[in-house]
């Protein structure tokens, strides 16, 4: 059972250097762009700091992924998906799935190019919209790993 140990250590390191960077950019970087802090040329200053993140975000999106099916197949887990009282295995899938399609997909083919114009165009509006979206993405992975680890100890919520 040593993989499924080691595994399940990668599964949380990754995670931890992924939503904390998450949790980094929602509620330090964000707030300090939008305020101008970090230079006049805001849009500049997110880029050059989100475009280093997502690297290591893809990096820990594909360990994460890599090691949870891992650890399913070897425990034979599937079963769990059938039922509620894992809801927490269905959201882990779902934030996984959320952040593949943002960081492989979406950002570097729609958000870079639409996003850029956009937030020259309307700097205010089009930063706000970001960190709500951020926010949202953190608040559904906080929930997500609280329930992972309370629910792989046993704890139900139904
Ligand atoms: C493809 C996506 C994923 C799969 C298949 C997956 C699968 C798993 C499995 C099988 C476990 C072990 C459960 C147990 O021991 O009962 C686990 C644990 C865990 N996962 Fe995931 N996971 C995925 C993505 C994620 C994501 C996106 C997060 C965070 C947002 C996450 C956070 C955790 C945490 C915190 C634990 C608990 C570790 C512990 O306390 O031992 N997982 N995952």
């Amino acid at each position: 059972m040593d993989d499924v140990v080691i595994a399940r250590a990668l599964h949380v390191l990754a995670v931890v250097i992924w939503i904390g960077g998450v949790a980094m950019a929602t509620t330090v970087v964000l707030p300090a762009v939008r305020r101008g802090d970090l230079g006049a040329d805001r849009l500049r200053a997110f880029q050059a700091i989100e475009h280093r993140f997502a690297w290591q975000a893809r990096t820990a999106v594909i360990i994460a992924g890599l090691t949870g099916f891992y650890i399913s197949a070897r425990l034979d887990l599937w079963e769990r998906f059938a039922s509620p009282q894992f809801w927490w295995m269905h959201a882990m899938v779902c934030v996984w799935l959320l952040f593949t399609v943002i960081l492989f997909v979406a950002e570097p083919f729609i958000v870079r190019r639409h996003f850029e114009t956009w937030a020259i165009a309307a700097p205010e509006v089009a930063l706000a919209w970001l960190q709500r979206a951020h926010w949202a993405l953190l608040a559904l992975s906080l929930i997500t790993i609280f329930g992972a680890v309370a629910g792989s100890q046993g704890w139900s919520a139904f």
